[in-house]
Parts: C-alpha cells; sequence; structure tokens
C-alpha cells in the first residue's frame, strides 16, 4: 500500500479524494448518462500525458477528439504522443485490450502513468439478458481481476467507467456488474447530474476515506471544481 496519489487536477474532487487517485489500485466512477465520467477520465489522462507519462486508454464510447483538443490546447500533439488508445468493438475485443494494456504497464519498459477504462461494462450491458450473459459475466470478472493485479504489481492508478441501472424497488440509480466491479475497485465515485453544467462527486467508498461530496463544473477547457468549504453526508442516488 502507498500514500501515493495522482492528482485529477479537478481541485474539489482531489480534496475529496485526498489528493487524488491511488497508485495501486482501481477507481470506479459511475453515474448516468452526460454526468461527466468520459470528460473525467479525459481531464486526467490529458494531465498525465502532459506530464509524460504514458496513458493506456481504452475506450468503448468513441473519444470527443473536439474534446479532448479543448483540454489539450497547444499540448495536443504532445498528449496524443503518450496515448495508446484502443477502441474495440465487442466485449471479446476489449477483453484482448485490457489483457494488452495490463502486460504493458507490468512489463514496465514505457512510463505508464495511467490506464483507462471507459466504459468497462458497455459490451457487458449489451449481451445481458443473451444467451452470452454468463460468458459475459466470466469476461468482465477476469478483465477486474488483471486490472486489480496489475494497479498493485505496475503501481499504476486504473480508473473505469460503469454505466447504471435504475433499481425500481426504490428509484435509485445502480451501478452495472453487481458485486464483481464493487469489490474490485477499491475507491468508488459516483457523478450526479445537478443544473446547467454543475456536476456533483459522491465519495461511495474508500479504504482510507470518509463518505463525501465534492462540486465541479464542466467548461469548455475541461472540469473545474471549486474548494469545497466542507465535507457533507451522503445524498441519495437520484
Ligand atoms: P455517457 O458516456 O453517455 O454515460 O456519459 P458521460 O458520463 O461519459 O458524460 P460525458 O463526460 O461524455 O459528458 C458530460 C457532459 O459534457 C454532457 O452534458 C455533455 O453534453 C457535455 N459534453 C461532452 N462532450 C462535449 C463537448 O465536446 N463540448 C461540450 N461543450 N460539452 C460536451
Ligand atoms: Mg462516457
Amino acid at each position: 500500500m502507498t500514500d501515493e496519489r495522482l492528482a485529477t487536477g479537478v481541485a474539489s474532487v482531489d480534496r475529496l479524494l485526498g489528493g487524488g487517485l491511488e497508485a495501486d489500485c482501481v477507481t470506479e466512477i459511475y453515474g448516468e448518462g452526460g454526468s461527466g465520467k468520459t470528460l473525467f477520465c479525459l481531464e486526467v489522462a490529458t494531465r498525465v500525458a502532459r506530464e509524460g507519462r504514458w496513458v493506456f486508454y481504452i475506450d468503448t464510447e468513441g473519444v470527443s477528439v473536439d474534446r479532448l483538443r479543448a483540454m489539450a490546447g497547444d499540448d495536443l500533439e504532445r498528449i496524443l504522443k503518450r496515448f495508446l488508445l484502443s477502441t474495440p468493438k465487442s466485449l471479446e475485443e476489449q477483453g484482448r485490450a485490457v489483457a494488452t494494456a495490463c502486460a504493458l504497464a507490468r512489463e514496465g519498459k514505457r512510463p505508464v502513468g495511467l490506464v483507462v477504462v471507459d466504459s468497462a461494462t458497455f459490451y457487458y450491458r449489451l449481451s445481458l439478458s443473451g444467451s452470452d450473459e454468463d460468458d459475459a459475466r466470466q469476461a468482465l470478472s477476469l478483465e477486474l481481476a488483471d486490472l486489480v493485479v496489475t494497479a498493485l504489481a505496475a503501481h499504476v492508478p486504473v480508473l473505469i467507467t460503469n454505466q447504471v441501472w435504475r433499481n425500481v424497488r426504490d428509484g435509485t440509480l445502480e451501478p452495472l456488474g453487481g458485486s464483481f466491479v464493487n469489490h474490485a475497485a477499491k475507491t468508488i465515485l459516483r457523478l450526479d447530474r445537478l443544473p446547467g453544467p454543475r456536476r456533483r462527486a459522491v465519495l461511495i467508498k474508500h479504504r482510507a476515506l470518509p463518505e463525501g461530496t465534492a462540486e465541479f463544473r464542466i467548461t469548455v477547457r475541461g472540469l473545474e471544481g471549486p474548494v469545497p468549504s466542507e465535507r457533507s453526508t451522503v445524498p441519495p442516488s437520484p
């Protein structure tokens, strides 16, 4: 275990996380569409790449190049040189992309600063309720195990995003993947939409910090978070 943190660059969220993402574990962000999961990943990734470390970015949704350009500014070329981007088109391709990224990170030939899987559950969700549901569960759990081991072995932060489903019993939004994902992630953040460009990050789980919340805003340059005055209690899932 280590106290080392990777600052996300979103001040309020960094404060919520005690400085940033932990280097030897998986951090999960979940939230409804448009809550800012992808922008959050890009914000951290551009920051890591700008500093000259590699980002292994597994993108199942199509990274917005315009958005990346707006965040990167004049550094776009430099940042892209440190991006190893894969865009899997199926659960099987995603599995291979994760395995490759993990192997390269563990190999240690390149200085790897971050591994991102956005979204970890897009193809998994498509496989649910089909004949290959069990295979999908197994593929997801193997991938997560690989990411957990790699974070620890390569001492690299792993950031995954997860989609949500609405629990009809109480109307709350729950992350997909159930206990597989919840156990694999040592830190879990939920992102909530607030009016306009405002978003709220809720720290649902952390091995060393209490639950709490932080607000940030979506701007043309990326995400900006005012330093919150106080941690507050966790609001219910919307
Ligand atoms: P899903 O992947 O659909 O689950 O959503 P997400 O949580 O990844 O949201 P994302 O980070 O893509 O977007 C967050 C918000 O930023 C949304 O309200 C978008 O409308 C907005 N947004 C995304 N891309 C752009 C862009 O290129 N320009 C601007 N101005 N806004 C954007
Ligand atoms: Mg997204």
